[in-house]
């Protein structure tokens, strides 16, 4: 990036400022950007009517189009190897998801070699970028034993800060006669192994699956990762009414996600004062796993903050376009086009605890995405559209 940039030629800039609609913050009055690297980081210099804009040494015209703030994407499982596309298949004839498929998605990341498996990720996250996501918080949790976890978030770790220990997906198969024994992994040795390269620690909470882990047991998950130094997500109510989400609550997590199936209690501990704990959203699992809608528009009237991210991942939800989710939710989750967006940003950056991205503000991250479109509107009205992009500064 050049020392400074002047982007202009904006047909409307969504700020994220919190006025306006869903906070978005839309102006329509030839507004302008100035970027510049700030210790080292691209950030958001000048916002203003191009107008007025102070000089800047390179100059990029987005020719009418809109520029929103990079989606945050702030739930996926880019780590893997292995198609599944057999199981979604199945699903769409009748047979429902219950975790299982997921040891099939172990054997195949354990056998991946270390270049092989990184290129999955990379070229993951490349195809992420060229859909506008710019912040990505990526899990481990295909490994399921020590060296294999800790490969995980080491090659996360290569391409995000937002990296997610998951060793608490499901109990593998060599382990199911003795949870305790895998347990005790989880939260010692592999903890232990995995916290230097993660920020957080999140665990598969789902009483309706036997793969995966019940409230105490995530408790106990949980805690042992907050002594660790990690910070807290959790997989809540996702296959049904569960201890998810008040669990997730409780602990003061950033984030619950799924939150498929919510009963009035769930709504109203998201809701409540003192809650920190965002709602996750991920339509792109309904989508594929034909599974019930949650309503966010009730959410959003109860006072509950949400994210909307893909969970891109081989078994539940193989997207990586936060452009579908976005239309998913608007279509199917009472969304208006305004308030989706915002989830698919701020929201996100809430879920991660972040206040850098998701808000295009002086001092914001640089960055942007633009959409080829005069509003950002377009992208539930023409969903499957590849209309948005993550702005590349180094060659405009
Ligand atoms: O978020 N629910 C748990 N984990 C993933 C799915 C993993 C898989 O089936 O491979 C999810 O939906
Ligand atoms: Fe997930």
């Amino acid at each position: 990036m050049s020392a400074s940039t002047l982007v202009t030629g904006i047909g409307e800039l969504v700020t994220g400022d919190g006025s306006g609609e869903a906070g978005l913050g839309v102006r329509h009055d030839d507004a302008a950007l100035v970027l510049e690297e700030r210790e080292g980081v691209p950030t958001v210099a000048w916002v203003g009517p191009a107008a007025a804009a102070p000089p800047a040494d390179a100059r990029v015209d987005v020719e009418g189009r809109a520029v929103v703030p990079g989606f945050v994407d702030s739930h996926s499982h880019l780590v893997f190897d292995g198609d599944r596309s057999g199981e979604f298949a199945a699903r769409m004839t009748g047979t429902p998801y219950d975790g299982g498929g997921i040891a099939t998605t172990m054997d195949a990341t354990r056998a991946a070699s270390d270049a092989r498996l990184r290129d999955l990720v990379v070229g993951r996250v490349a195809e992420m970028r060229a859909q506008g996501t710019t912040t990505v918080e990526i899990k481990s949790g295909y490994g399921l034993d020590v060296e294999q976890e800790v490969r995980a978030v080491r090659l996360a770790a290569e391409v995000t800060d937002e990296v997610t220990f998951l060793g608490a997906h499901v109990v593998p198969p060599s382990m199911r006669d003795d949870r305790e024994a895998y347990l005790d992994l989880v939260t010692g040795e592999m903890l232990t192994a995995c916290a230097p390269y993660a920020r957080w620690v999140d665990v598969f909470c789902e009483p309706h699956s036997p793969h995966a882990f019940t409230e105490e047991e995530s408790r106990r998950v949980l805690l042992a990762g907050r002594e660790a130094g990690l910070e807290l997500r959790v997989h809540g109510n996702q296959l049904g009414h569960g201890p998810g989400v008040q669990l997730a609550v409780e602990l003061g997590a950033a984030s619950v996600d799924h939150c498929t199936y919510l009963c009035d209690a769930d709504v109203e501990a998201l809701a409540g004062a003192s809650a920190t704990t965002v709602a996750t959203l991920l339509p792109g699992v309904e989508f594929s796993t034909r599974s019930p809608y949650p309503d966010a528009g009730t959410l959003l009237d109860a006072g509950v903050s949400i994210a909307l991210a893909t969970d891109c991942n081989p078994g539940t939800c193989a997207t990586s376009s936060m452009p579908f989710v976005i239309a998913l939710a608007v279509r199917e989750m009472g969304l208006s086009p305004a308030q989706a967006l915002a989830a698919a940003t701020v929201g996100g950056a809430k879920a991660l605890r972040r206040t850098d991205v998701g808000t295009l503000t002086v001092g914001s991250r640089a960055d942007l995405t633009v959409i080829d479109a005069p509003s950002y509107t377009h992208l539930a009205y023409r969903p499957g559209v590849p209309l948005a992009r993550a702005l590349n500064l180094s060659s405009g």
